[in-house]
């Protein structure tokens, strides 16, 4: 999901009344260690609940949290455009609340970064009177921090979705960190990835050497869903002949100087 154009204020309390109250949450990348207490209480006490998350023990543990709880994969579509997927992911959010019921909206990681339909969805509860808030979570840019020691106030932070990052080749500081989100995606407007992915790949990958320099390591990061398991961590030189293909879950990430 792509970045939100606009932020919400999370100090918004739902009151479940009238109107209805939506109150979006996130499931941590590790649902087992990183549930936080407030999102476990929000799906317990939802009249509805609605997930978009990346695996299947997620599911179960909200499942198990609330009977009343589906999936929204089913929106989904390889050729269907993500936004337009988006667009009714946030409708579906919103849906409970209209009728004046508790909606609880769960995705994985933390809800808000590179959540498009959650920052959505809060907007237009409040633009139509339901009270809607976001629970902050532990997102895939916080285990890359831990899992790869990198501490971003040591040399800053450059964080993009890669497709955007290529498009327009913002002014980057070679110094600081550059965390790129969905580079298992770029190029793509679909609901899941083509074997072009790989060349556009490539080019990213070339863009960047142009930008630091051959030498420099870039990082394929990505974090594990389990508690007993270890994050996939693949270093290759920006002037790799054949640099690796990111897969869905992945994270490019080029550690700061
Ligand atoms: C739509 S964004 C969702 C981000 C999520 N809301 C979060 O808080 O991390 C999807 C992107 O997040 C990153 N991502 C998701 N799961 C990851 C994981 N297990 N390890 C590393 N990066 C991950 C990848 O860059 C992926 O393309």
């Amino acid at each position: 999901m792509s970045g939100p154009t606009g932020g919400t204020d999370a100090a918004d309390p739902p009151e479940h009344g009238a109107t209805g109250a939506l109150t979006v949450v996130g499931t941590g990348i590790d649902v087992t260690t990183q549930l936080t207490p407030g999102a476990q209480a929000a799906i317990e006490a939802a009249d509805e609940v609605m997930y978009i998350v990346a695996d299947p023990v997620a599911a179960l543990r909200i499942e198990a949290l609330n009977p009343n709880a589906r999936s929204l994969d089913s929106l989904y579509g390889a050729g269907k455009d993500r936004h337009g997927t988006y667009d009714e992911m946030a409708e579906a959010f919103l849906e409970p609340a209209r009728k004046g019921l508790r909606s609880c909206a769960v995705l994985y990681g933390h809800p808000g970064v590179f959540g498009l339909p959650a920052h959505v969805a809060v907007q237009r509860a409040r633009a139509e009177g339901i009270s809607a808030r976001m629970l902050p979570a532990v997102s895939a840019l916080d285990c890359l921090f831990a899992d790869l020691g990198i501490d971003p106030g040591s040399t800053g932070l450059h964080c993009y979705e890669a497709t955007h990052f290529q498009r327009r080749r913002p002014a980057i500081d070679v110094d600081a960190t550059l965390v790129l989100l969905q580079p298992g995606m770029i190029g793509e407007l679909g609901g899941e990835p083509t074997p072009a992915v790989a060349g556009r790949f490539r080019q990213l990958v070339e863009q960047l050497s142009d930008v630091y320099s051959e030498a420099r390591e870039a990082v394929l990061y990505t974090a594990s869903p389990y508690p007993a398991a270890r994050p996939a961590v693949l270093r290759f030189p920006l002037g790799a002949p054949e640099p690796p293909t990111p897969d869905l879950a992945a994270t490019l990430c080029i550690p700061g100087s």
